[in-house]
């Protein structure tokens, strides 16, 4: 695989974990709602393993989703993991059988938390474990997080967790975690036309630490805007994959985990690291941001 062929290598900061910048985000592989099994079991499988085999060493999961079922079918297809692949999943949250999605943050939840993970993955350690605040929605909310990262450290010093991320965390949140542990990734709602994150992200990329935006792709309806249609129209392109391109091109510590059930979506998906866009469309889609905060106001 070259260099350039998933968007360049990312080493996440003070460990020996190198990924690929197009990862793949495993939570639209249960059932509807993140619940349950998959419509197309066999599709699922399919899909993760094409994309370990287009070279993605990169994927984000949760014990949570499904629950279980995400995490037992990535071992269904992947198991013996190859050498080099990265599974990140998080902790924090947990789904009763109403389907909700409420917090799990006491020691003893994150505790058991880790153990469905190892357990359903079948590995030993995992690799990085985000710390994934549950607020009210997909923004984050101010409240220490300091007890919470501290069960974390406690399990990376067990041996149980090799790296530490965060999810869902204002930047208060971050600088306190980073008294408690070494934070190697974030993970929040970022895209094209949610940009509240820009400043985060400049100061990640600052300290060599990974912004992984979740909803890249707009969330669960697809990104909507005439002006991506049309830079994509011009570019003879899909707006899913401008949408990735300029996520790529806005800061290299931006590691990207698009989700989908889908193999036609997953090889547009990854083939987006060869779409190059020029200084002139990158401005015309800066300006989708403007656009959606006006709207909101
Ligand atoms: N930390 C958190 O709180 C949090 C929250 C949400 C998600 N995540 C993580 O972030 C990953 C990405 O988020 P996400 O999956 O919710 O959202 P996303 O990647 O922004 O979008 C996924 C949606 O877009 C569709 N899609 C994907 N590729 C497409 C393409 N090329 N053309 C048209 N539609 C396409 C998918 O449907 P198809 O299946 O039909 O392709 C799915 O409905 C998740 O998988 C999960 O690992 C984390």
């Amino acid at each position: 695989m070259s260099e350039a062929a998933l968007g360049g290598r990312f080493t996440f900061p003070g460990t020996s974990l190198t990924v690929q910048r197009i990862g793949y985000g495993a939570m639209q592989l249960a059932g509807p709602g993140v619940w349950g099994p998959p419509k197309d079991a066999e599709g699922a499988v399919a899909v993760l393993r094409a994309a370990v085999a287009a070279g993605v060493n990169h994927i984000d999961t949760a014990d949570y989703y499904g629950p279980h079922r995400t995490n037992q079918i990535i071992r269904q297809a992947l198991h013996p993991y190859p050498p080099g692949l990265v599974i990140v999943t998080k902790l924090g949250g947990r789904r009763p059988p109403d389907k909700s999605w409420q917090p799990a943050i006491s020691p003893q939840d994150l505790t058991d938390g880790v153990h469905d993970n190892l357990r359903n993955l079948s590995l030993d350690a995992l690799d990085i474990v985000n710390y994934r605040v549950m607020g009210s929605g997909h923004g984050p909310e101010e409240a220490s997080i300091a007890g919470q990262v501290t069960v974390l450290a406690d399990l990376q010093r067990k041996g149980l967790i090799r790296h530490i991320g965060l999810s869902n965390v204002t930047p208060a949140q971050l600088t306190e975690a980073r008294t408690i542990a070494d934070i190697v990734c974030v993970q929040n709602n970022y895209n094209l036309a949610h940009r509240h994150d820009d400043a985060l992200i400049d100061a990640l990329l600052h300290e060599g630490i990974a912004y992984v935006p979740f909803f890249p792709l707009g969330g669960f309806t697809p990104l909507q805007s005439s002006t991506l249609t049309s830079v994509a129209a011009q570019l003879a392109t899909t707006p899913m994959q401008v949408a990735l391109a300029w996520l790529l091109a806005r800061s290299p510590n931006i590691l990207l985990i698009p989700g989908t059930s889908s193999l036609t979506h997953l090889r547009e998906n990854l083939a987006a690291a060869h779409l190059t866009l020029p200084p002139q469309t990158l401005a015309q889609l800066d300006r989708i941001a403007h656009a959606a905060t006006q709207a909101k106001h």
